[in-house]
């Protein structure tokens, strides 16, 4: 078993992490996760018998039959957790179609992704952990997953109970928590996370001093389209999000990165967002992309700013 905790050698590093961690065990007792927690305690202790992560739906454990009781059990501690954002899995046989269709973003990276073979990985804002999975193909030497949100905390964990996988490991830690983590990764991802907050050069600068020399950061990010370097900051909502806080253009993107010292900058994918890889499903019953555009003007969300577009830019940290 591999833990980060091996990994750093500041003492004071490891400390303030370990009572950060402590800190927010108490978050898993919180009153909305009473069912799942009580679900979670009553999982038999099985190891699945098959993990496949190398298919657009990570699989774990043989399907069994919807009467099996091994199947009804784990249905319904999957549905205790509802909603499931990010996806697909199948657990023993029970299809978790998420909100989103993951795998479209991995496909469109993975392409020209190098091997993750034997190194240590990063991925910030991971969610439930999907494409912490999808790596494992790659027989990387460890993977962690920080998303700093409870439900989540329990969709991996209830996905690992039967996995297993000893070099995966999810914490409740943000990207704040990145300062502690100097020099320990070889590839980095941040996907879907710097428009939610408002200093992305310091996250930016936190994930460079994280990278080993030569390290690859995975950048990904909701974009406008736009050959000019700018940013849209909306002044409230951005297609029904609160928590948008300005979003780039492709040459705005790459700027940022100039500017926080990544060199071989290289935008790998650049694409419309569509209703396909994000939509309203039985295990993400809310409102979805559908609903955030304005349905008479498909190139714009409902307040009126440019419709989201997606971008995928690899850069590195110079070698030593
Ligand atoms: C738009 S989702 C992106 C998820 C995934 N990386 C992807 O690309 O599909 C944003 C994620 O950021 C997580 N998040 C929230 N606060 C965070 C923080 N301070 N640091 C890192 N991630 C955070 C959310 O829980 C959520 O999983």
């Amino acid at each position: 078993m591999v833990s980060i905790f091996d990994l750093i050698h500041d003492p004071k590093s490891k400390q303030t992490l370990q009572a950060l961690t402590e800190e927010r065990r108490v978050w898993l007792d919180w009153k909305p996760f009473e069912d799942i927690k009580a679900l979670s305690a009553q999982l038999p202790d099985l190891a699945a018998d098959h993990v496949a992560c190398d298919g657009a739906k990570i699989v774990i454990g043989t399907p069994r039959d919807a009467d099996d009781p091994l199947y009804q059990q784990i249905d319904a501690t999957c549905k205790a957790i509802l909603p499931w954002k990010k996806g697909p899995f199948q657990l023993f046989g029970v299809d978790i179609d998420a909100e989103w269709r993951s795998d479209y973003k991995w496909d469109r990276l993975r392409e020209k992704l190098p091997s993750l073979r034997g190194q240590n990985v990063l991925d910030v804002g991971g969610n439930n952990g999907y494409y912490a999975f999808r790596m494992l193909a790659d027989e990387p030497a460890y993977v962690l997953n920080i998303d700093p949100v409870p439900r989540l905390w329990y969709q991996f964990n209830l996905l690992q109970h039967f996995a297993r996988r000893p070099e995966l490991e999810f914490f409740m830690w943000g990207w704040q928590e990145t300062i502690h983590f100097k020099h320990l990764f070889d590839t980095v991802f941040c996907m879907g996370i710097i428009y939610h907050h408002h200093d992305p050069i310091q996250i930016l600068k936190q994930l460079y001093q994280t990278l080993r020399p030569g390290g690859l950061l995975v950048l990904e990010s909701i974009v406008i389209p736009g050959e000019e370097d700018m940013c849209l900051f909306p002044a409230d909502r951005y297609a029904k999000m609160r928590n948008v806080w300005f979003v780039p253009t492709v040459p705005a993107m790459v700027n940022m990165l100039q500017r926080t010292k990544f060199i071989d900058i290289e935008v790998v994918a650049v694409n419309r967002h569509e209703s396909e890889e994000q939509r309203t499903t039985d295990w993400n019953p809310g409102q979805s992309h559908a609903d955030f555009m304005d349905p008479e003007q498909p190139d714009r969300t409902i307040e009126g700013y440019p419709a989201p577009h997606r971008a995928i830019v690899f850069a590195r940290k110079k070698s030593a």
